[in-house]
């Protein structure tokens, strides 16, 4: 190892921003947050956590008001009880819990129950609406929250924020986009949650190539041979089968997480870092992609998929990997192959988008998303001592154990408060999304994927179908010792 930095911080990261959101005007006002699906998963896992950890930093409104709503027939103290088991471990859980309320309604259409919820806030100022619920009642429920809305009077903003899926498909996304449409919410008021927008380092893409002008020499087709962003889990459906096998990995994380990672690397830098020139420069990106082609695409499906017991089909041809190249139509990245790899139940958990350099194949600039933050140069030197052969190694920069860093979800939720959109996804830039990967995904639906053997790191064909990509393969520090 040539040179480590360890990036750490004996600060709080919430320190800074602490100052600056408490002297805006919003966190002053009265907010009511609304969950919609609280008594699911996502709920539990994510919205409540991210909801807690900005409380417990001071950075929620003195006036906060938490309202979950679902079907599930709880009471106020079934969901506190609810969350107080799942969210065990956060300190101060039960001063937290006592902002959380929860009424059932009879379905996400339930203008009466979802009503009654305002009519018995006292203010209703700013409010957050988060829909933690299955795409298929999106619709419905913004319409009853419309509906609902108009008959009370919000003085401050109404903001929405939806979970993907966002469609299945291009014509599915661009009916979704209609109704809400028809049902008048403005774009201003929608924020399409892509989580992978709030990790550490993929906020870290456009600020390193903003921050550091030199990149820009290295960042195009001269120097890059092509870009791979992979994606590894080491678990497989563990109960979301039944959700899971109706989309299967392409739709999962392709078509959205790892597409997102590739428009931040590929797009070019506007000339000032604004919501509104980031959004489309991502766009102008997605447009110059060619759609994707079938004979460009590796499928797989890990042994004992079909045995979880929410996957009905037990001969599906979900598949559970893919591996997927595509190119970026734009004179700086001419020819270069950007690859998208994902699987589940793979060897170990992963995240990283690796561009390599011309030349030898193995050294690459890599940005390490998870496990931990990292950033290294995957690159050779002369063997110390007597001998000229060249060994492989690295020049890197961890984000240490100490370095704390916000949750995607918490930081994503403090944008929709704080009104900054630009880590959430726009219309056109969805609607450009599926209008690539919809044939690709048609063309696969018949098509049987690969089987492999859960913890490998994916089907046998895997490295011969890298190599005729014309994929490099970098050198990986072994991950304790980044
Ligand atoms: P769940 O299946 O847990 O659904 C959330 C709640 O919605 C349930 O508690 C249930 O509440 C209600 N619900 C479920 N199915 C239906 C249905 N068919 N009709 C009406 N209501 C239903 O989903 P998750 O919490 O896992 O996900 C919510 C959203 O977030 C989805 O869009 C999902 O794709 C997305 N998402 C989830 C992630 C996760 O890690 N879980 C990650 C990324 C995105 P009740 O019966 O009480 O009404
Ligand atoms: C979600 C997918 O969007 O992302 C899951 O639906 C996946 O299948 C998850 O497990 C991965 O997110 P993270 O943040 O744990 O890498």
């Amino acid at each position: 190892m040539l040179n480590r930095t360890i990036v750490s911080s004996e600060t709080s990261h919430y320190d800074d921003i602490q100052q600056i959101v408490q002297s805006e005007k919003w966190f002053t006002q009265p907010l009511v947050v609304l969950v919609l699906g609280a008594s699911g998963d996502l709920a539990k896992k994510k919205t409540y956590p991210a909801l807690y950890d900005l409380w417990q930093q001071s950075l929620l409104p003195r006036q906060t008001v938490i309202w979950g709503f679902a079907r599930t027939r709880w009471n106020t103290q079934q969901l506190r009880h609810h969350l107080r088991r799942s969210m065990a471990e956060h300190a101060s859980i039960d001063r937290f819990l006592d902002l959380c309320f929860y009424r059932h309604g009879k379905d996400y259409g339930d203008k009466s129950a979802i009503s009654s919820i305002f009519q018995s806030c006292t203010i209703i100022h700013n409010l957050l609406i988060y829909l933690a619920i299955p795409p298929q009642v999106f619709t419905d429920a913004t319409l009853a929250l419309k509906q609902v809305l108009s008959q009370n009077r919000i003085s401050g903003f109404v903001r929405i924020v939806l979970e993907k899926p966002f469609g299945h498909d291009t014509i599915s996304c661009r009916k979704l986009l209609d109704s809400l449409k028809e049902q008048e919410w403005k774009e201003s008021e929608l924020y399409r949650m892509d989580h992978y927008l709030g990790k550490e380092m993929v906020q870290n893409i456009l600020m390193l190539r903003y921050n550091n002008p030199w990149l820009q020499h290295i960042w195009n087709k001269d120097v890059i041979q092509s870009v791979h962003i992979l994606f590894k889990e080491p678990f497989g459906t563990e109960g979301r089968g039944g959700y899971f096998d109706s989309i299967g990995i392409v739709r999962d994380i392709c078509q959205n997480h790892l597409l997102q990672i590739l428009t931040l690397i590929a797009m070019q830098l506007p000339e000032q870092l604004t919501s509104a020139a980031i959004r489309d420069a991502k766009v102008k990106v997605l447009k110059s992609m060619p759609v994707l082609q079938p004979r460009d695409c590796l499928l797989g499906q890990y042994e004992g998929y079909s045995d979880d017991p929410t996957i009905a089909d037990k001969d599906t041809r979900t598949p559970t990997y893919v591996c997927v190249r595509s190119f970026v139509n734009a004179p700086t990245w001419e020819g270069v192959p950007f690859v998208l790899e994902a699987g589940k139940a793979l060897n170990e958990r992963l995240c990283e988008a690796r561009l390599f350099f011309r030349g030898n194949g193995t050294s690459a600039l890599v940005l390490r998303l998870q496990p931990q933050p990292a950033i290294f140069l995957s690159t050779n030197m002369k063997r110390p001592g007597f001998s000229m052969s060249p060994i492989h190694t690295h020049m890197g920069i961890e984000y240490g154990e100490h370095c704390i860093v916000p949750e995607a979800y918490t930081r994503l939720l403090l944008d929709v408060l704080r009104g900054e959109q630009a880590s959430f996804v726009r219309d056109d830039e969805l609607v450009a999304a599926w209008e690539l990967f919809t044939p690709l995904l048609k063309s696969i639906e018949m098509r049987s994927p690969i089987k492999y053997q859960p913890g490998m790191d994916g089907p046998h064909e895997r490295e011969n179908f890298l190599r005729s990509m014309e994929v490099g393969k970098p050198w990986s520090p072994p991950r304790a010792s980044l």
